[in-house]
Parts: structure tokens; C-alpha cells; sequence
């Protein structure tokens, strides 16, 4: 029985979400080919926000110092610790966001500079080499964007820097196993949207299936 994490960044409104909807496809494929796996969902947009600020730096320099914490200080790297925590129990994550400035929201951002913590998901060797400590796992990104950036112009591909980001961050952190499924341009395409929707719709629940 595995553990999959969902991180969705999208805060939550009455208008239709593409981004969710996508998730929706996926998750609901994936929980009917496993249904003892337990799934557990973490909308960041909408969790308590533990931004990297004077505290966090606070914490980070202390630590690496090994001086002690405040109380306050302590209730904070406690709250971090529980995300770092639930990442590393997890077996599986699946990322779902709206493209925002060609970069993934400020919150899932924020998420991810807590989960970069060493030496519980990467660390530097003996041989001061960049070394990942999450073996075995895997990851499928989820994101929806107004413009299309995957088709094989590859000038576009790079200005979708969330999805290298990512790729390039799990991979730090061991992950080699990273998949993704766009739907792009239905705001440049209207005409066209509900076919791209359906597309990703159907990619995300033949995954799921074998995720
Ligand atoms: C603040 C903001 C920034 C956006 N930036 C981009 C962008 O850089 N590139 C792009 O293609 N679409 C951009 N979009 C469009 C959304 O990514 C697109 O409409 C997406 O499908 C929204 O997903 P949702 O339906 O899950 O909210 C932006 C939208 C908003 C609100």
C-alpha cells in the first residue's frame, strides 16, 4: 500500500479550475486501479503560509550553528518539520498547478523551499557532491497554462520554468521517475479549449492507471 501526496496551488473559487479539473481526472483513475492506497491532499493557496522569512532564516542559521531556539522559533520549525515529515513518508506526489508568469504559484514555491531541507530530502556527500535522499519515488505534474509552451519549439519549452524547476529540484533530491501532463492554450484557442480540456483529461486518467 503506498502513499500518494497531492500538492495543489489554486485558490479556491466558485469559477471552474482546469488545473483541479485535470486532478480530478487523474485522482479519481488512480483511486479506482488502487483503492487501498491512501491518498492525502494539501492545498497550499489555502494552508496556513510558512513563508521563508526572518524566522525561517533565523531557524535555518541556528540550526546549522546548533544554537537553541526560541519557543516561537521552535512552534514554527515544528509546523516546517511536519510538511518535511509527510513529503518523506510519501511514496508518490503529484503537483497540480496553474502556470502563473510562466513560474508555479508563490505558494508552491513557498512549499517547496520547505521540503529542500537537508539531510531529510537531499545533502552534500563526503565528496561535497549534491547527493538525493529520496530513493524510490516518483512524480507527475499537473499544469494548465493560457499559452502553449510544449509543442517542438523548444525556445517555448524553456519559457515553461515551473516545470523545469521542478524536474530539476526532484531530481536533486533523487527523483528521477518525473512525468507531466499539460493542457496549454485553450486562452489563445477558445474555439479549441474543450477538445485540448478533454486531451489532458484523458492522458491524466490513462497515467493514473499505471502510476
Ligand atoms: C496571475 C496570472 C498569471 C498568468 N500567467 C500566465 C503565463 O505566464 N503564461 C500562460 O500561458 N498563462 C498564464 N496565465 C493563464 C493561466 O495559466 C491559465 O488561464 C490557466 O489555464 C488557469 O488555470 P486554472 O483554470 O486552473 O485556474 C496566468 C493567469 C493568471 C491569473
Amino acid at each position: 500500500m503506498a502513499q500518494l501526496l497531492a500538492i495543489i496551488a489554486h485558490p479556491m473559487t466558485d469559477k471552474m479550475s482546469t488545473s483541479i479539473e485535470l486532478y480530478k481526472n487523474f485522482i479519481e483513475s488512480y483511486k479506482q486501479t488502487n483503492p487501498n492506497d491512501t491518498i492525502v491532499e494539501r492545498n497550499v493557496s489555502e494552508e496556513p503560509k510558512l513563508p521563508f522569512d526572518d524566522t525561517a532564516l533565523s531557524i535555518y542559521n541556528k540550526k546549522s550553528t546548533g544554537a537553541t531556539l526560541t519557543r516561537y522559533e521552535r512552534a514554527i520549525n515544528n509546523a516546517r518539520q511536519s510538511y518535511v515529515d509527510e513529503f518523506v513518508q510519501s511514496d508518490k506526489y503529484v503537483f497540480v498547478n496553474p502556470m502563473y508568469n510562466f513560474f508555479l504559484p508563490a505558494e508552491m514555491k513557498s512549499y517547496m523551499d520547505i521540503i529542500m531541507q537537508i539531510p531529510d530530502t537531499f545533502e552534500y556527500n563526503d565528496q561535497s557532491k549534491l547527493q538525493g535522499n529520496l530513493l524510490n519515488k516518483k512524480v507527475l505534474h499537473l499544469q494548465s497554462s493560457g499559452d502553449c509552451f510544449h509543442s517542438a519549439d523548444k525556445k517555448l519549452q524553456e519559457l515553461d520554468l515551473g516545470d523545469k524547476y521542478l524536474k530539476t529540484v526532484f531530481n536533486i533530491m533523487g527523483i528521477d521517475d518525473y512525468q507531466s501532463i499539460f493542457v496549454e492554450g485553450m486562452d489563445f484557442d477558445p474555439k479549441n479549449s474543450q477538445s485540448i480540456l478533454n486531451r489532458g483529461y484523458q492522458s491524466a486518467k490513462q497515467l493514473a492507471r499505471v502510476f
